[in-house]
């Protein structure tokens, strides 16, 4: 029987929480999204993918469900690829003057990103711009939105749990967020079944940044007992979920279920406890180069570990860092009741290279990534809040393991 770590060891230090939304769970709750949405609105900007939104089953035509409601749709808009700030922008000029009452976003990360930076900019009329962090004018958001209903469709980002939309500019070369409280959804409709319809290599790389995600906030050096019992669940069920999720092609509805929940508890521990050095690379090399953020996490999970595990043994033997990889062996399945400290640690860092070879979840070299590339990436990243501080060889090393 698997224990919390933290609820044995150690003391509850004072935190606090972000905004969570009204979390919908289960197999069919997007049928309720018009009853929902009415709640907050009559009249609905609807975002939606360019491609994904028309894959989906039959059972999930949004826009019948709209039109048999009391809902008025204004506008529907399609976003492709990672959205930029000027894309956004655009579409807050375009739609400033009409009467929207409620955003609703069906898709992946990038539509629901970009959706939640819609709805917060479309009462001022303001730049993104005006936000963005670390490249933006700094300016303070006052908290007037439009009440935002995220859908997602993949399982990766967890973006309907979260304060903040991520968008990239490859022209100036950065991936930042617009961040807010009142940025969170109202509510998120999380329908496991809408995974069904997913390739599989969608579900690997998505899969992995979730799996990144939660393993990044459970490490972080600022992770609370809150976050870390919302973490500790959900790595055991995507330890037991993503692998038969990929070899069903989306079929197994438990694995579904595992990994959607996964996705979306992801969204709330990195919101509340932060991440550690995949993300401290992906931010950058998602900004600089076409690679979509599920393949950079995803190729960057096991060779990230492998230098976080060897570094914490090394110097920093007797930490939580050490004790909580220990804990990750034991709730994704990778070590056995007994088996010594190091063995496991072996073991979490042989079982995550195994789980992206398997996946075969590309190289950074299919995206144009090459040495030479290595001290820009470096020179923009950062480590974020991971459990130990890398030397510049270790951080490097961990590219150059994936080139
Ligand atoms: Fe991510």
């Amino acid at each position: 029987m698997v224990r919390g770590l933290l609820s044995r060891d150690a003391a509850v230090a004072p935190f606090q929480s972000g905004r969570i939304p009204q979390l919908v769970f289960g197999a069919g709750v997007v049928e309720q999204l018009a009853e929902r949405s009415l709640q907050w609105g009559r009249r609905v900007l609807l975002i939606t993918g360019a491609h994904s939104f028309d894959q989906l089953d039959e059972r999930y035509s949004i826009v019948r469900l709209i039109e048999h409601s009391s809902l008025e749709l204004v506008e529907h808009l399609r976003v492709s690829g990672e959205p930029s700030p000027q894309q956004v922008d655009a579409i807050v000029e375009q739609l400033q003057q009409q009467p929207i009452e409620v955003v609703i976003a069906i898709g992946g990360g990038s539509v629901l990103d970009a959706a939640k930076c819609v709805a917060g900019l479309l009462p001022s009329g303001d730049s993104v711009m005006e936000y963005l962090e670390g490249v933006g004018r700094g300016k303070q958001h006052n908290g007037q939105t439009i009440p935002f209903i995220a859908v997602p469709t993949t399982a990766g980002t967890g973006s309907e749990a979260s304060m903040n939309g991520v968008l990239s500019d490859p022209t100036a070369g950065f991936k930042k967020s617009f961040r807010h409280p009142s940025l969170t959804p109202q509510i998120a409709l999380i329908d496991p079944d809408m995974l069904a319809t997913l390739s599989p290599e969608k579900i690997a790389a998505n899969g992995c940044d979730a799996l990144s995600q939660l393993l990044e906030s459970y490490l972080s050096t600022v992770a609370t007992p809150f976050t870390d019992s919302l973490a500790e669940q959900a790595i055991a069920l995507m330890g037991s979920g993503l692998l038969p999720l990929w070899e069903s092609q989306g079929q197994d509805a438990a694995a579904r279920a595992a990994v959607a929940y996964g996705s979306m508890i992801s969204g709330i521990t990195l919101a509340n406890a932060g991440l550690g050095v995949v993300h401290g690379l992906a931010g950058p090399i998602g900004g600089l180069y076409p690679i979509p953020h599920g393949v950079v996490c995803g190729t960057l999970l096991g060779a990230a570990n492998r230098a976080n595990v060897k570094a914490l043994l090394e110097r920093a033997p007797d930490t939580v860092g050490v004790k909580k990889y220990g804990m990750i062996g034991q709730l994704m399945g990778f070590c056995k009741e007994g088996m010594d400290q190091q063995s496991c640690l072996q073991r979490v860092v042989d079982g995550l290279i195994e789980r992206v070879d398997q996946f075969e979840i590309p190289r950074l070299g299919a995206y144009g990534i090459d040495e030479q590339e290595i001290p820009k990436i470096l020179h923009c990243s950062d480590q974020k809040a991971n459990p130990i501080l890398l030397t510049e060889k270790e951080f490097g090393g961990i590219l150059r393991a994936r080139i």
